[in-house]
């Protein structure tokens, strides 16, 4: 699991290939509870694994369930048969909101005392309809916290089932599903009326194919009543596969779609029993060529080029739909999302977040109650703190969409873990990133010369790396600040106001490509360098160079740390003399007074700070050509360079 602050996403110049999905979060849990509940023995195989099937398989198993793994990534669960055998229980189910509401139906009409709680955020998930269904049937449920809210305390009580319980659909689905799911533990018909507007309706198909699949028929009566007949009873189908997330299908066909693809889904299909398999349809309404078989999806950018603009009800694709808000950045004009009015009471409210997080990117975004509206900018612009992500898998998923146009910084990426711990890995594999030439090498080596002149033949981007440090070290210099005063000098990297036009290198405006080359400054650049929290500083500043076609980068971790994945590395170095007397040759050529002795004693203090320092170090990484130039002119090391990249280009 990737654990780490942040993931940046380097620009991809395209997104092709196949993606095996992760199961389907909404079949697992439903299947989870059934297999609990019946009669006999299920193994599931393909069960998704991911935070919030773990809370629903914890919750289980406090509950007296046996749940095995079994070789090959399946589970075996022992059905208790309606009966859960533990009547005492407190169960934790962090902000699993498939597994909150579908247990508090099942413990309220099952008998036994319960507490439910979960994370903050679950806590201001509404339940309230789903209480009050449930009330009408006898159950006794507490709110320990705000009326309407979890916590939950629930107690045994006498049920009546039987007769007619109504509940409203129009914050969320999950209450539906809930009391459809538990009503087969009372053993008496009884019909459930839907009053007014029933959200995310695909989401009741498919508790109601789970629910026949283990052999409870649920008689539709129009679209507004449910009835569960009598003597119903969970029967275990003894083997049960689980079809890939629909819902995590949609970041790689929206990818496939503004990657140029084609890119492939494996897992789900026309045969799917989820809503979101609908969102294919949408990103064909926006141009894009999509085809499905029975059990796959494959989607490639629109003949035309450019996907367009929108205006859609989502009500059936509520989280797919968030994915369209993304692709949306790469339209022709405005896409109108409606009737998301349940994006609210998520993880997250994602109506507001998705606006913010938008923005950052130079979108125009308008909202309402229950709509969105997405206006591409004529250029996407990175946000340098990056994108956050607030504790919502769909955001960190959706926004990695971004990086087709612009590098991208997503906080917090390991919230993918609720749905698809693997998301940033299966994203890699599919995701072509645009290229890099990464120089690595000692002062002086020529490297800077040798690399800008690679980037001038190719047509390629140049990064001169140093260049940083020292606007970095010329800029503490002129704040007051200490080079050795690590906040103080990370401060002033993090707020470094720098541009590099053409040859030119600007600090506020200035133009300072001579005053950074001065000895003092080399010195002071050398220290900052060695600070840890000025180097994490200028990570991402540094990221953002990587555009298309191209760049090339020089400096000491380009290949180590910078630009890690660089398709080619080179470390190019000179003796110490050789390097003197380059640098002093320039210097002069400047109108600076040098003298070699110095210079040479100089570099090599320079050499040990460099190699020795505790944060990356300079030093040759594994995969890197080593290239020494003491007798080499700069043409022949340029040849060099563009030979081994040629090689994987
Ligand atoms: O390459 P240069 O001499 O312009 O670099 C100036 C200083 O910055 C040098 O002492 C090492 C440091 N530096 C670094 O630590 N990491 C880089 N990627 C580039 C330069």
């Amino acid at each position: 699991m990737n654990t780490s602050k942040f993931i940046d996403l380097p620009e991809l110049l395209s997104a092709r290939g196949n993606v095996r999905l992760p199961g389907s979060k909404s079949v697992s849990n439903r299947v989870l509870l059934l297999a609990a509940l019946a009669d006999g023995n299920t193994v599931i195989h393909d069960l998704l694994e991911s935070d919030d099937t773990a809370r629903m398989r914890e919750a289980l198993c406090q509950l007296g369930v046996e749940i095995t793994p079994l070789d090959g990534g399946a589970w075996r669960v022992k059905g208790v048969g309606g009966v859960f055998p533990v009547k005492r229980a407190n169960l934790f189910l962090g902000n699993a909101g498939t597994a909150f509401r579908s247990l508090t139906a099942a413990l309220a009409l099952g008998g036994g005392d319960y507490r439910l709680s979960g994370v903050a955020r679950m806590h201001e998930r509404p339940i309230g309809d789903l209480v009050d269904a449930l009330r009408q049937l006898g159950a006794e449920i507490a709110y320990l916290g705000e009326d309407g809210y979890p916590p939950l305390a629930i107690c045994p009580a006498a049920i009546r089932a039987g007769g007619v319980v109504r509940i409203r659909g129009d914050v969320s689905s999950q209450f539906l599903s809930g009391l459809l799911l538990a009503l087969p533990l009372t053993g008496v018909e009884t019909a459930v009326e839907l009053v007014g507007e029933l959200i995310s309706r695909p989401y009741v198909e498919i508790t109601l194919a789970m629910m026949a699949r283990f052999g409870v028929r649920v008689e539709r009566q129009g679209g507004q009543r449910f009835v569960v007949p009598a003597g119903s009873a969970y029967r275990s189908p003894e083997i049960v596969q689980v079809e890939g997330d629909a819902s995590s299908a949609s970041y790689f066909l929206a990818l496939g779609a503004i990657g140029g693809g084609p890119l492939r889904v494996d897992g789900v299909g026309e045969n799917s029993l989820q809503g979101d398999v609908r969102f294919a349809d949408a990103l064909a309404q926006m141009g894009a060529r999509v085809t499905m078989g029975p059990d796959w999806i494959e989607a490639g950018a629109p003949e035309s080029g450019a996907l367009r603009g929108i205006e859609l009800d989502c009500n059936a694709i509520p989280d797919a739909a968030m994915t369209l808000a993304a692709a949306a950045l790469f339209a022709d004009g405005p896409t109108t999302l409606k009737n998301i009015a349940s994006w609210r009471v998520k993880e997250t409210d994602r109506i507001a977040a998705m606006t913010t997080e938008l923005r950052k990117l130079g979108a125009t975004v308008e909202a309402g109650e229950d709509w969105l509206r997405v206006t591409p900018p004529a250029v996407l612009v990175s946000p340098p703190q990056g994108i956050d992500t607030h504790d919502d898998h769909r955001l960190a998923m959706c926004f990695s969409l971004a990086a087709r146009g612009v590098p991208v910084r997503i906080n917090d990426p390991a919230c993918v873990g609720k749905t698809f711990s693997e998301y940033f890995a299966r994203f890699a594999e599919v995701a072509r990133t645009v290229p890099v030439i990464a120089i690595d090498g000692p002062s002086a080596s020529g490297k800077g010369t040798v690399a800008a002149q690679v980037a001038a033949a190719l047509g390629w981007h140049y990064l001169d790396s140093g260049a940083i440090y020292r606007l970095t070290a010329l800029a503490a210099q002129r704040a007051g600040i200490a080079w050795d005063d690590e906040a103080g000098v990370a401060k002033i990297a993090a707020e470094l106001n720098a541009q590099f036009v053409g040859d030119s290198i600007r600090l506020a405006g200035e133009e300072v490509g001579d005053a950074i080359r001065y000895e003092a400054i080399s010195a002071g650049a050398s220290r900052v360098a060695a600070l840890p929290e000025v180097r994490r500083a200028l990570l991402f500043r540094q990221r953002l160079f990587r555009r298309a076609p191209g760049l090339v980068a020089d400096g000491r971790d380009m290949a180590s740390v910078v630009f890690s994945d660089a398709q080619t590395q080179v470390f190019l170095t000179a003796s110490v003399e050789v390097r003197a007397q380059r640098r002093y040759k320039q210097l002069i050529e400047k109108g600076i007074t040098a003298n070699i002795p110095l210079l040479s004693q100089d570099l090599r203090e320079r050499d040990l700070r460099d190699s020795q320092r505790g944060t990356a170090p300079l030093r040759q990484s594994e995969g890197a050509y080593l290239l020494d130039t003491t007798n080499l002119s700069i043409a022949q090391a340029v040849a060099l360079v563009l030979t081994w990249s040629k090689a994987v280009r």
